[in-house]
């Protein structure tokens, strides 16, 4: 939803190209529903719809390819909203397409999102929503009213997963202590570079101090107050001017001592004339930092030791000794799983997610996964950095007889599998008889 309450498809329309409805005049659920979302969803079906034009979430499809098929029964309302409290910048990033100067404020008919829409938008949408993307372009929290709107959502509907990104330059700390406060549970901070000058040269009219100032409060708030939200990011976009192994270096011992949850870096192609040329596709440069980019997957950290590593083995099978049992039987597995990060790995989690848990994946002999979550076991306490702790875990044995692979690795529930950040698994061969 655009600041002026229409409803835009998608999160690549900036200057409000792709309308499916309008929010003042219609409900959410007409506008999800109604005949130009259908339309669309059903051209899309046949291979594409002129409603998209220039988008640049559109993917080619090959003459030779079927369009892939998406259910058109979407139900009455939608599970995912962005909402955009404003297009308004307080800064001007290099050649971005948000920058003020591109006149992007004009292409909506207002300037701040109109509180009472918002609530009217939020409490029809709020029962469907499984998540709430609190900015789109502009920066949200130029709106006076920014925080008491995600106090709002959280108060209304708590099992909405609350996201926001800002440039953490349009609050107070006192401000950002609240957000913290809001119940929110993700916040990332957009901060390239690890020095003022560096920062300033994207960042244009940037105040990096207070940014770094906002992040530092905000990281305080979040440990006075003992809570295990939001999760705070901070977001790296690797430049030429910014991509020195010095620099990086800055930036993660800086992170760290302000006890930043994640730091991660962010690749881009634009600007062109600023977009890092060492960290480019097929580099070592790259290959050396893979799991501490944003996009490659969502536990890897940039803070020394802070990527999830764990060490797992099963006990009382030693070597290639399979586990054995009988089909549909329980068979209980003793493994022992040690902490090789420098972060603890939480048992619990009061609002659900994040939370480690050992699991078992069910693999047929070749290796290949025929079920991802076959098995969960719970940590005994969180796990602290350099620790072990003896989890048992109790299966079900297949029903069919034969040659099967467990393979066991840890979860940050809702986020991501270990491995995808490189933690290392353990595969045991397991015979059902
Ligand atoms: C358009 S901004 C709006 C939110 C907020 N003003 C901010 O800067 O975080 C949304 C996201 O775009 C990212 N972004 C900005 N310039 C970018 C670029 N040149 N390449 C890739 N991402 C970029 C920001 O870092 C941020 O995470
Ligand atoms: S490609 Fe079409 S359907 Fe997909 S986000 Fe863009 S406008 Fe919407
Ligand atoms: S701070 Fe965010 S909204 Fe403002 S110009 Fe930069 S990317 Fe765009």
């Amino acid at each position: 939803m655009l600041c002026d309450g229409r409803m835009v498809c998608g999160c690549a329309d900036p200057y409000g190209k792709r309308v499916l409805g309008d929010a003042r005049a219609e409900t959410v659920s007409a506008i999800w529903t109604g005949p130009r979302a259908s339309t669309l969803r059903q051209d899309i079906n046949a291979g594409g719809s002129k409603f998209c034009g220039d988008c640049p979430l559109k993917l080619p499809l090959a003459k030779s390819d079927a369009p892939p098929q998406r259910g058109t029964d979407v139900g009455t309302l939608p599970t995912r909203l962005y909402i955009e409290c404003t297009a308004a910048c307080n800064i001007s990033c290099a050649q971005a397409c948000c920058a003020p100067e591109t006149g992007i404020t004009r292409t909506r008919t207002a300037g701040m999102l109109d509180f009472d829409l918002f609530q009217r938008v939020v409490d029809e949408a709020g029962p469907s929503l499984g998540r709430i993307d609190f900015f789109n372009y502009g920066e949200a929290f130029l709106h006076k009213r920014a925080i008491e709107m995600c106090e709002y959502i959280k108060s209304r509907f708590p099992a909405v997963y609350l996201y926001t990104s800002t440039n953490g330059l349009a609050f107070s700390e006192d401000q950002a202590r609240r957000l913290i406060r809001s119940g929110i549970d993700e916040v990332t901070f957009s901060i390239d570079g690890a020095t003022p000058e560096t920062y300033a040269q994207y960042r244009r009219r940037g105040d990096f101090d207070k940014a770094i100032r906002n992040l530092r409060a905000a990281a305080d708030e979040k440990a006075r107050t003992g809570r295990d939200v939001p999760f705070i990011n901070w977001r790296y976009i690797l430049f030429t001017h910014n991509d020195s192994d010095q620099e990086m270096a800055l930036a993660r011992a800086t992170a760290q001592e302000i006890g930043v949850d994640r730091l991660c870096w962010e690749l881009t192609d634009h600007p062109e004339n600023m977009f890092s040329r060492r960290f480019v596709p097929g580099s070592d440069a790259l290959l050396a930092i893979k799991h501490e980019v944003w996009d490659d997957n969502n536990l890897g950290n940039a803070i020394p030791g802070a990527t999830p590593r764990a060490e797992i083995a099963v006990r009382g099978a030693a070597g290639p000794l399979p586990l054995v049992a009988r089909r549909g039987r329980q068979l209980t597995v003793k493994t022992t799983v040690r902490n090789a990060s420098t972060r603890a790995f939480p048992a619990q989690a009061s609002y659900g997610r994040r939370l480690v848990r050992l699991g078992a994946q069910l693999c047929s002999a070749d290796g290949s996964i025929l079920n991802r979550d076959f098995e969960r076991a719970w940590l005994p306490e969180a796990l602290q950095p350099g620790a072990a702790a003896q989890v048992p875990m109790t299966i079900t044995a297949p029903a069919e007889p034969g040659r099967y692979g467990l393979k066991f690795d840890l979860v940050s529930e809702g986020i991501d599998w270990f491995e995808a950040c490189g933690s290392p698994t353990t595969t045991k061969t397991l015979l059902v008889v």
